[in-house]
């Protein structure tokens, strides 16, 4: 039975970023699109009229959020989390990386140390290293292509950082971090005094035996987090740049709050606004329907690289759409094995690298597409690797 998530929409010459970059950032366009983390499918009927409602209103000019957006908001965490926030606790900004920038400078000095879990999502070092911080990084272990956090190595790091940026779920490496780790993660980072950017933007995506929790949701947790979250990337509305940050304690909020303020951030786009409303208070059956068309595109690649491509390790998806491939087997140089994938097989992936020194030899695959593509993608990896038998 076919799927509305079947449909190929042609995305080039739409000024879309993973489409029409493809030649400036891998030199040719006649590639398959798999690297960044948006989806190649229309977004609900619910957000497509809201739109075309707020279009039907001809004057853009600046934005006040109303109950709306905020009851959608609390609705949607605490139906889905069973995690209360206040209206008083909510941020809007323009995006998570925005979000984590103004924390970074809001509750940090320059100079000061700011950890991050490595392999993972690019932007965390760049935030860091842009604004004059000190990057620190506690690398995941690999354990078999299952990552978990190195206990001892995170325990020392944190004894010099003042903020923790976490990614929960985790990109690129796919897990969903369980109960006992959150609450670990969050008694050391209590223990140090480190507060705790929880980028959460991936929350929505998650598949059976696993669940999301939000840490700001455990324990006393919620005194040192900042939680981001966001409809982005659950309803694939990334270029409409509107995000929330979570904030529950008082000074925490001030601060973080105040430099948005200053910085003019806070106003928001018209139509970011209505997608947000229209994501989380009526689209919940569409992203039912997504999670199920998701976990059959999982299945597929946990199948083939099972089956057809052992060389190539797969981690285990525990959420979001991205898939970690580790291609050390075939005994490539970083350049190599990108320009292998590039000019012989036509795949665009995100070189493992960009996601810090851990990633060299993998390739981030983002499997938000129609099946056929994913499946295209397979059979060319299969042809590929028959050169590195
Ligand atoms: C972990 C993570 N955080 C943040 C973002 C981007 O968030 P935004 O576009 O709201 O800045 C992404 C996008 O891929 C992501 O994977």
């Amino acid at each position: 039975m076919s799927s509305r998530f079947d449909i190929i929409y042609n995305r080039r010459g739409s000024g879309c970023f993973k489409y029409d970059a493809l030649k400036m950032l891998y030199g040719k366009d006649d590639l398959l699109s798999l690297w960044v983390a948006d989806m190649d499918f229309a977004v609900s009927d619910q957000i497509q009229e809201a739109l075309a409602a707020r279009l039907n209103h001809p004057v853009f000019g600046y934005n006040l959020r109303l109950d709306d957006f905020y009851e959608a908001v609390i609705n949607w965490q605490q139906r889905r989390f069973g995690w209360q926030v206040a209206r008083s606790e909510i941020i809007a900004v323009p995006g998570i990386v925005p979000g984590i920038i103004l924390s970074i400078l809001s509750l940090t000095n320059p100079g000061d140390g700011v950890l991050i879990q490595t392999p993972v999502y690019r932007p965390f070092q760049d935030a860091v290293n842009d604004h004059g911080r000190r990057l620190i990084c506690s690398a995941l272990l690999n354990e078999n292509g299952c990552y978990r956090i190195d206990w001892q190595d995170f325990e020392l790091k944190l004894k010099e950082a003042r903020l923790f940026i976490l990614c929960s779920p985790h990109n690129p490496v796919s897990r969903v971090w369980s109960r006992e780790e959150l609450i670990r993660i969050g008694e050391l980072c209590s223990k140090y005094k480190v507060r705790v950017f929880s980028d959460e933007i991936h929350q929505d995506i998650v598949y059976a035996g696993h669940q999301h929790i939000p840490l700001a949701s455990l324990q006393d947790f919620q005194d040192i987090c900042i939680t981001g979250i966001s409809p982005s990337k659950s309803f694939n509305v990334a270029g409409l740049a509107t995000a929330v940050l979570l904030v529950s304690n008082p000074e925490l909020f001030t601060r973080v709050n105040d430099l948005n303020q200053k910085m003019h951030l806070y106003l928001g786009n018209s139509f970011g606004i209505r997608a947000l409303i229209a994501a989380y208070r009526d689209s919940e059956p569409w992203l039912c329907e997504l999670l199920a068309y998701l976990e059959e595109n999982r299945k597929l690649i946990m199948d083939f690289l099972g089956s057809e491509l052992p060389d190539i390790k797969l981690s285990p998806i525990e959420g979001s759409y991205l898939a970690w491939l580790d291609f050390r087997a075939w005994d490539l140089e970083e350049s190599q094995l990108q320009a292998a994938l590039v000019q012989k097989a036509r795949l665009a992936l995100d070189p493992g690298e960009k996601f810090g020194v851990e990633g060299s030899g993998f390739q981030r695959l983002n499997f938000g597409c129609p099946r056929s593509i994913l499946m295209e993608a397979l059979d060319r990896l299969k042809t590929l690797a028959k050169d590195y038998k």
